[in-house]
């Protein structure tokens, strides 16, 4: 028999529906069949005046069930359109009691009900753009009429919900009430009305020229994506059509872009950030440690910037620092970062205060003694990071997780320092780390499943999504990274300019080039200092004193206005490097360049996987768009390997590969035909 995901109750002559399909009352077939019934009992019983549909837990509704996207229609199927169609031609009143938030299909499913209440807490909000698609119900037809057309449209191709507050200065909702009143509210609000207010017959509020004031600022934002230019067609006809050629033209936008490249990427995304939350191997009943004081060592920018997202979340962090010097400009550009989030209306400066007040700084080591996680966030050398650990590991409580930022360190050696590996893993921040979403979590050999578990919950409470790796040269991202920057300085050595490159890989989604990152994050991170050894391209670039952005000049030159312009400084130093390494300029295209660079990497997260690095391609995703913006509509590197083609990446690499390097090798994965990620 079938679940029953409907609970009905009756108030006098009040009729409830509740939706109970945990964990966010997605819109599932089960549940627009067994709704439909519902509304049809409803319309025939003549002794119930009014239906209030409302839902059970947190949610009023996720929307649409977005695992069935993929799959064929299950026959006889009650389409959502139709079931909404169907709420809104009731001749009693129907009341959305709107308990939690009301989202894609849910907020139309809303939209098509006669009246609206909602909890304060409440956000509605249509999100389908972030999925590669535009409201296939009504949304992009039913919004304008109640909310206007520039409200609409911003609503629907930002994606970002409103709360409740906003909803009924819009015009969303009828009414807002705490929690405990909302039931009781819709109840009375049905006695008490015989009014049916349709959606579908209201005027579209709003003109093309409010339409043209969003377009215009989204702009950029929006370059590339399919999407919004179908949100936007579709709110054309909705001024200039009826309602109902209105709704035709947004199924059929719909149906093209469901069964289209960059939905079924976005999707991919979505699935893919939930599946990297989960462990595999560890025990369901894993206990996980409690965090209330964590401890971070060294105030440099990685230092300040991890320390920033605990104060943020609440949590108080003790930052060590040897010099006081240091200490004090590490907590200055906290404040001030602070402070210009402030300035753009991110935080209010009670936010701001709050959070520094939970920050102790410290130049006692001694202090770390009370921490229940301990980041070190040092100079990266093996030396100085065991150094650090084996002071760590007399002074930290029993219990305490001790934590290394590193970005390429081999995490069992640091373990092996303490007498407490378990205690030890990776907490891998990306730069800006008070920005960038991503945390790898290094999973050390002896890390514990518990230590773990506590790494990946505490990744989540601040905001961050953590993902697994293993003990690695580079972890899974910055593995991938090192062979596609190695690919792009050859190419310079074979006479492609770093502008060429970094247009492609803009060109692609990419938010910045191979040589643009560099100039960012500092051309001498990890470069050994010593201006007399010239070994390599960036060896002589860095002992030429250019070290990027900070310097005035890297790859490319700067200005104030921190824009790179081609640099002859640089280009004099490629053309001395590649007269020295014998290299000559020679025909590249732009396939090549891909091919070398981005198929590279595809290859090395193939090897990632082989190696049992990542837990499943689609980590490697989720670690490449967190962590370095590949463009979501591509679903991350290893999905849009699948989209590709293994068989026509092998072709490229095999093509290229003696100038991929010696060490250079295929990954099997990618000789098997291409499988689902
Ligand atoms: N369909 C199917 N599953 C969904 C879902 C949906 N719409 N929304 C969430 N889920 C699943 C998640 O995959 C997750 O599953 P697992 O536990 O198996 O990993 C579970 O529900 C809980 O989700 P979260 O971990 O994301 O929980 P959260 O509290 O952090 O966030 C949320 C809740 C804000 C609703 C978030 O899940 C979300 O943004 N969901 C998608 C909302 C959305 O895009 N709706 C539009 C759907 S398309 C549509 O409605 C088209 C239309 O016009 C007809």
């Amino acid at each position: 028999m079938e679940e029953l995901v409907i609970k009905q109750d009756r108030q006098g002559r009040v009729l409830v529906a509740c939706l109970d399909n945990p964990p966010v009352n997605a819109l599932g077939a089960g549940l627009r069949r067994q709704l439909m019934a519902v509304v049809g009992d409803f319309r025939r019983d003549e002794s119930a005046s009014a239906l209030v549909i409302t839902a059970t837990g947190r949610m009023f509704s996720a929307g649409a069930d977005i695992r069935e996207f993929a799959k064929p229609p299950t026959l006889p199927a009650t389409s959502l359109p139709a079931l909404i169609e169907a709420i809104e031609d009731c001749d009693k009143p129907v009341i959305a009691a709107i308990n939690g938030d009301a989202l894609g299909g849910g907020l139309e499913l809303v939209l098509g009900c006669h009246h609206r209440v909602a909890v304060s807490s409440a956000r509605l909000g249509l999100p389908e753009v972030k999925l590669g698609i535009l409201p296939g119900a009504g949304g992009t037809q039913r919004l304008p009429r109640l909310v206007g057309v520039g409200a609409a449209l911003e609503m629907i191709i930002s994606g970002e919900p409103v709360t409740a507050g906003r909803a009924l200065e819009l015009g969303l909702v009828d009414r807002v009430v705490e929690g405990d009143q909302l039931l009781s509210e819709a109840v009375r609000l049905a006695e008490a009305t015989t009014a049916v207010r349709r959606t579908r017959e209201l005027p579209v509020l709003g003109t093309v020229a409010d339409i043209d004031v969003v377009a215009k600022r989204l702009g950029r934002r929006i370059e590339g994506l399919h999407a919004p230019g179908a949100c936007i067609e579709a709110m054309r006809i909705a001024i200039s059509g009826t309602f109902d050629e209105g709704l035709t033209r947004e199924r059929e936008l719909f149906r093209g872009l469901v069964n289209g490249p960059q939905s079924r990427a976005l999707r991919h995304a979505f699935f893919a950030e939930r599946q990297a939350a989960k462990v595999d191997g560890l025990p369901g009943d894993v206990e996980t440690r409690s965090i209330r004081r964590v401890g971070v060592i060294g105030a440099g920018t990685m230092g300040g910037g991890i320390s920033m997202n605990f104060l943020s979340a609440g949590i108080p962090v003790t930052l060590v620092e040897a010099e006081r010097e240091a200490l004090e400009r590490g907590v200055g550009i906290m404040r001030r970062n602070y402070e210009a989030s402030a300035a753009k209306g991110r935080l209010t400066g009670q936010q701001v205060e709050q959070a520094l007040s939970l920050l102790s700084p410290s130049l006692d080591f001694a202090a770390l003694g009370d921490c229940d996680l301990v980041i070190e966030a040092v100079y990266e050398s093996m030396d100085l990071k065991k150094e650090v650990f084996a002071r760590l590991d007399r002074v930290a409580k029993p219990g305490a997780i001790l934590a290394s930022n590193t970005s390429y360190l081999d995490i069992n050696k640091i373990a092996a320092i303490t007498s407490r590996p378990s205690d030890v893993l990776g907490l891998h921040f990306f730069s800006p780390a008070n920005v960038m979403k991503l945390v790898e979590v290094v999973r050390g050999r002896e890390t514990s499943a518990e230590v773990l578990a506590t790494a990946m919950g505490l990744a989540r409470r601040i905001g961050k999504v953590g993902v697994v790796a293993g003990v690695c040269y580079g972890f899974i991202g910055n593995r991938m990274l090192r062979v596609r920057q190695e690919q792009s300085r050859q190419l310079l050595l074979e006479g492609v300019t770093p502008q060429r490159i970094d247009a492609l890989h803009r060109r692609f989604g990419m938010p910045m080039g191979p040589f643009e990152m560099q100039d960012l994050a500092g051309v001498d991170v990890g470069w050994h200092r010593d201006p007399e050894r010239i070994e390599t391209l960036r060896d002589a670039i860095c002992a030429a004193g250019r070290w990027g952005q900070k310097t005035g000049g890297g790859y490319y030159d700067y200005g104030d206005d921190r824009k790179p312009r081609p640099s002859p400084e640089t280009e004099r130093i490629i053309a001395e490097f590649r007269a020295r390494s014998g290299c000559v300029d020679r025909e590249v295209t732009d396939e090549e360049i891909i091919a070398r660079t981005l198929y590279a990497m595809v290859n090395e997260g193939a090897h990632i996987l082989e190696g049992g690095f990542a837990q499943r391609a689609s980590d490697i995703d989720v670690v490449w768009l967190y962590g370095y913006g590949w463009p979501r509509h591509t679903g991350g590197p290893m999905f849009w390997a699948t989209e590709v083609g293994y068989e026509a990446i092998v072709k490229l690499l095999e093509r290229h590969a003696s100038r991929l390097g010696s060490g250079f090798e295929i990954a099997g994965l990618l000789r098997q035909p291409a499988a689902a990620t």
